[in-house]
């Protein structure tokens, strides 16, 4: 299924293939399976960076895999700041990346 999974014929540990799951992360077609968590299907996918930071433009991805800090917020079927390392992917789900403005201050 994904390059970080050996395939079910050839686990020693009697693993059966799961169900798979399809969405897409900004029109890319993306496979995982059915349990998998939204961070972990793009990761599966090779996708290691999923958001940019609002100052500096810095790529950010999965940091804790926890829940806690944030990093990892994705927009699923147009709700916004879902943590993708706490989402579990489910059939159809359209990812895309968020990017937002710092608020502008005015003095
Ligand atoms: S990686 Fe920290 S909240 Fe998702």
């Amino acid at each position: 299924m994904n390059a970080r999974l050996i395939p079910a014929e050839d686990d020693i540990s009697g693993r059966r293939d799961a169900d798979p799951v399809r969405l897409t992360f900004e029109g890319r077609t993306l496979t995982g399976e059915r349990g998998q968590t939204i961070a972990g299907v793009l990761l599966a996918n090779g996708i290691q960076s999923w958001r940019t930071t609002s100052y500096d433009r810095r790529p950010r991805g999965l940091f804790c895999g926890i829940g806690v800090c944030y990093d990892c917020i994705v927009t699923v079927n147009d709700e916004r700041d879902v943590r993708a390392c706490q989402r579990r992917a489910h059939d159809g789900d359209v990812i895309t990346a968020q990017s937002d403005e710092l608020p502008v201050v005015k003095e």
